[in-house]
């Protein structure tokens, strides 16, 4: 399959599509939590995070969604922005459920020009899923998470996994059929996105729990007493594999974090 071919297009679309969930937020029966297990998770950092970044992510893509023209695009587009809503949703009826406070939301705003808000949405994305599905993996195997909330939580993870997917084989696409001067611009567009958005994860990753638009870093140590950071990025590495694996393997897939984290991981000794 070639990157950038109409078939490259109806093969990323298709994936999302064709695996969408039709899950519904406000039917999902919230367990009544353990005191102990309550407290844990009205206490993380991050749910102040989770849900701006969901929300954010919902106006941004719908913004993009609707400026496109090409139908198959835009339906595909549009889903994704769909389940950044419902994912917001379903964190708004877990925050009911179990009373946890949050402070009040800004104002959700995409930017002026969509086609941006996408690519900040999407490296964004690119860099909070690939250490959410460590975290989540990890919160699952400590015991962190009740085994009820990590199957209310699994799809969500899921469609982040896809999102992804989706983006990198959209970004790569979408440079495909741009003409040189218009391809170079692109590119570097791609690349002022990727930092701003690795500048941002630097900063809340300093200053815990701001109110910024990324939540990952947020929250990192409260899962597991005996963290150990390079046990941690191979677990990321080994989750961002498995759940990449079911997929078109004629897509592509991310490469940016694996690689970056590969590369760190030189630098960390064994225990
Ligand atoms: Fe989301
Ligand atoms: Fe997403």
């Amino acid at each position: 399959m070639k990157i950038g071919s109409n078939e490259h297009k109806q093969a990323f679309c298709r994936m999302l599509l064709d695996t969408f969930d039709a899950y519904k937020p406000a039917i999902i029966e919230w367990p009544t939590l353990e005191p102990d297990a309550l407290k844990r998770i009205t206490e993380l950092p991050f749910w102040d995070v989770a849900v701006q970044t969901e929300g954010f992510a919902s106006i941004r893509v719908q913004s993009f969604a609707n400026t496109l023209t090409d139908t198959l695009l835009k339906e595909a587009v549009a889903l994704n922005a769909f389940e950044e809503a419902r994912h917001k949703h379903v964190l708004e009826h877990m925050i009911r459920a179990y009373n946890i406070k949050l402070q009040p939301e800004p104002d959700y705003k995409a930017d002026k020009d969509p086609e941006w808000s996408f690519l900040r949405t999407g490296y964004g994305e690119c860099f909070d899923s690939f250490f959410a599905f460590g975290l989540f993996e990890m919160a699952k195997r400590s015991g962190f998470f009740p085994a009820a909330l990590v199957d209310t939580f699994e799809p969500v993870i899921r469609e982040e996994g896809r999102h992804i997917l989706f983006f990198v084989n959209w970004v790569a696409w979408q440079a495909a059929n741009k003409s040189f001067p218009g391809r170079i611009f692109f590119r570097i567009r791609c690349i002022a996105a990727l930092i701003i958005n690795a500048f941002g994860r630097l900063d809340i990753a300093g200053s815990a729990a701001g109110g910024s638009d990324n939540f990952v870093a947020a929250g990192g140590q409260n899962f597991a007493a005996d963290f150990n950071i390079r046990e941690f990025l191979e677990l990321c590495l080994s989750e961002d594999a498995r759940r990449m694996a079911p997929y078109d393997a004629r897509l592509l897939r991310p490469v940016l974090m694996p690689t970056m984290i590969k590369f760190v991981l030189n630098f960390i000794p064994k225990k």
